[in-house]
């Protein structure tokens, strides 16, 4: 998949040659005041004037050719707007672009419906921001929103009515590529950031165009694809969906997501995009969704290779499960008014997708200015702008996870003597990671420009050590996506020596390793996930030199690091961290900004023990080393290297003795359970204290582990705060085998720590 922004601009010079429209063009529309029962009947008057295949021509989403994620691209875009037969566009973007197809829908169409235009603003636009996976280590809240405002802002100032995010899909396999796109393992933090999410992006509303719909993606259970293969089957029970997979999707739903995209996979033997349980018994009928849903790129043409059926068939199961656009595919313009003519799909059933995408267009304001996103002097004032860089710069820095610090190596002392080594320390390709089609990579910040203008770049040594990758066949095959892979022309020996020598003349090494942007994000599964062999090569060979090395790893999946964490004195996972990576990254290693940020999915210790992650059950055979007949593994333990929530940070928290007000608890009381943190260390530091619950006892059985909440504490050395947690009956609730969501009495442990793992406990009854 191969993004940039000049793509459009030339696309978009295209349509500068427009043909004369040849049906009969009515006066422009013209949206009276806002208002739902103003909207109801604006949308209903203009509906009254549209022909069947108008209706379904604003069901109709097509791409204006770039960015392709699938095999077919849209064709005859505008000849099309003039027919009538397009609601939306997306892969277009800039004021000048948008206008000139926003022109042909309002000026020649024959109702002069205007089209609204949608992008994959997936972690900012202009400006980009750390990978979600990364934003959401920060488990700062505030700051995710604040991300997605700023997104929505150069977005909506660059065209732009609608971003295809956030996506929420919950997912336990670091072999899926798209894990990089979400926000880890956890159903309750993966709830609160997708909400936190769909208000940055649709702020309090459309009227200054400064906002975006936002879209939740993938409905539904996409990330629980089998294998960690992009794509692939998923077949879960319903329980499981329920108190796991579901809640992000309709947390979204809750918050107001103006649009939700229908996934790929399969559920249990029926394609997302065709399942009529899930689009309208589940989302619209139990979850009152009242916004449109789109399909995701192709998804209806996709339902023929599932085995769902031909063309024809595919597209009347899609019309009927409740879809409301299709994405690129174009089934619905081609065989939607034959299916109604036929009665296979009913006419209220085109109606109400029509008035849905109508109502969207009318919200966003288009039917009073179509042009109201569309204005120079705002892109140029929004994109990029200081602010914007800043928080960039603080949000990939709060990203940042300090995953080991053996003899406090780091942080760094510009003061030492300092070999900067690997391929990623100068390189700026990689830093805005995936899905940043917008983003410019020329102008990110790499870890050497940001080390040169804060202490000059001289005081440091530098060495490349490696190639990102030696592989020749895997570089030809990512560089098809972009990667601009090259090999240096020294041979990868003389590298490692250059390297060696180089570090020796060093007190401290600094080692800037990881994957090629485009190993994550969609269609990049992995089935190995450690670090290429030849980077593993440079690693051994500096630690012969008998120096402390700090790893720090670029990439967008936990990574399996088993020899790195044995080995290597400190390691810091910055992700992809966007257009500041490199100031970032050089304000945590020198300790300008303390670490803060854990971990939001389990690192493996290897392949083999996914899926490995915190919230699991415990079965009737509990791990126990000194046992044979356990649920175990005879050659790796069930634990992963790091566990859910785990990040270190260069002060240290003692976390005190926890404590509950009352161990019993009736229907409507609120038990507090409390613990007190102190900082022990030198350094300030926030902290984020983890709250999580055990039923042991269910009508089903129930995770050895939930998180039920979270604090962040900013903490002064030597000082204590102390967290207290309340819970009621309905957090214990849980979806049981009627899919009753309800709590059963019984007993119950609360636990509080700084991660999944180290927790402290105490007991508590639920009684009647
Ligand atoms: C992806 C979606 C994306 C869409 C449009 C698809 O291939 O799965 O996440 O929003 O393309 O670009």
């Amino acid at each position: 998949m191969i993004k940039h922004w000049l793509t459009s601009l030339l696309i978009a010079i295209q349509f500068s040659a427009l043909m004369l429209p040849t049906l009969a063009v009515e006066e422009p529309i013209v949206q009276s005041t806002s208002g739902s029962q103003t909207m109801n009947t604006f949308v209903a008057d203009l509906m009254s004037k549209m022909t069947l295949e108008e209706k379904i021509g604003q069901m109709n989403l097509l791409s204006i050719g770039f960015d392709v994620t699938g095999p077919v691209v849209s064709k005859d875009v505008d000849s099309k707007i003039r027919k009538g037969l397009v609601g939306g566009v997306f892969n277009t973007f800039t004021p000048s672009a948008v206008r000139k197809l926003q022109e042909i829908a309002v000026n020649e169409s024959r109702l002069k419906i205007p089209l609204f235009f949608g992008y994959d603003v997936i972690h900012g636009h202009r400006t980009i921001f750390p990978i979600p996976l990364g934003l959401s280590s920060s488990w700062d809240l505030d700051l995710v929103e604040r991300t997605a405002r700023a997104a929505a802002l150069e977005a909506s100032a660059d065209g732009l009515h609608w971003t295809f995010s956030p996506m929420v899909d919950i997912t336990r396999d670091p072999r899926w590529g798209r894990v990089s796109e979400g926000s880890g393992e956890d159903t309750y933090l993966g709830s609160a950031i997708a909400k936190a999410m769909v208000h940055g992006y649709q702020g309090t509303g459309y009227e200054k165009g400064d906002s975006v719909l936002a879209c939740v993606k993938h409905f539904a259970l996409y990330g629980a694809a089998e294998a960690g293969r992009d794509y692939n089957t998923v077949d879960m029970s319903e329980m499981r969906m329920y108190n796991e997979y579901l809640p992000p999707y309709k947390a979204a739903v809750d918050a107001g997501v103006a649009t939700v995209m229908s996934s790929f996979n399969e559920i249990n033997g029926v394609p997302a995009t065709g399942n009529k349980w899930l689009m309208t018994d589940l989302l619209r009928k139990q979850w009152g969704f009242k916004g449109f849903i789109c399909t995701d790129y192709t998804a209806i043409n996709e339902m023929i290779a599932h085995g769902a059926g031909d063309e024809s068939k595919v597209a009347e199961l899609s019309f009927n499960a409740g879809i409301d656009q299709d994405m690129v595919g174009e089934l619905f313009i081609k065989y939607g008014s034959e299916l109604v003519k036929s009665g296979k799909v009913s006419h209220s059933t085109i109606d109400d997708a029509c008035r849905r995408v109508l109502e969207a267009k009318y919200t966003l304001g288009l039917f009073e200015d179509p042009y109201r996103y569309m204005n120079e002097e705002r892109k140029t004032a929004q994109t990029m702008s200081a602010d914007k860089l800043a928080l960039s710069r603080e949000a990939a820095a709060k990203s940042t996870v300090l995953l080991k610090n053996a003899n406090d190596v780091l942080p760094l002392d510009p003061k030492e003597n300092i070999a900067f080594i690997g391929p990623l320390v100068k390189d700026k390709r990689n830093l805005i990671g995936n899905w940043s089609g917008a983003g410019a990579w020329e102008k990110a910040t790499a870890v050497w420009d940001a080390l040169d203008t804060k202490f000059g770049a001289n005081k440091f040594l530098y060495a490349k050590g490696c190639n990102l990758v030696d592989d020749q066949a895997m570089i030809e095959k990512l560089n098809r996506d972009g990667a601009m892979l090259t090999k240096d022309s020294s041979s990868p020996q003389q590298l490692i020596d250059e390297a060696v020598a180089t570090a020796k003349r060093a007190d401290k090494i600094v080692v800037v390793l990881g994957e090629p942007f485009c190993m994550s994000g969609e269609a990049a599964s992995r089935s190995m996930i450690g670090l290429f062999d030849n980077q593993v090569a440079l690693l051994k060979a500096l630690k012969q030199t008998g120096k402390p090395i700090v790893l720090v790893l670029m990439n967008g999946r936990p990574l399996t690091l088993p020899w790195e964490n044995e080995n290597l004195d400190a390691i810091v996972e910055t992700w992809y961290g966007g257009s500041m990576a490199g100031p970032a990254a050089v304000d945590v290693l020198f300790g300008e900004v303390n670490p803060s940020a854990k971990i939001t999915m389990s690192f493996p210790i290897n392949v083999g023990q996914i899926p490995v992650y915190y919230n699991a059950k415990t079965t009737g055979r509990p791990f126990d080393d000194k046992e044979k007949y356990r649920s175990k593994y005879l050659d790796v333990s069930n634990l992963p290297l790091y566990p859910f929530g785990y990040g270190l940070s260069y002060t240290k928290y003692d976390y005190g003795n926890i404590s509950i007000s009352s161990a019993t608890m009736k229907p409507n009381d609120t038990v507090t359970v409390s613990t007190t943190v102190t900082n022990t260390g030198k350094r300030a530091g926030v902290e984020t204290v983890q709250f999580y619950i055990r039923d042991l006892v269910g009508s089903i059985t129930r995770p050895a582990k939930e998180l039920k909440g979270f604090r962040q504490i900013a903490l002064q050395p030597g000082e204590s705060k102390t967290v207290s947690f309340d819970i009621k009956r309905d957090d214990l609730r849980f979806y049981n085998s009627d899919l009753k969501l309800d709590a059963e009495p019984g007993e119950f442990k609360a636990f509080i720590g700084p991660n999944s793992r180290d927790v402290k406990e105490v007991g508590f009854t639920l009684v009647e």
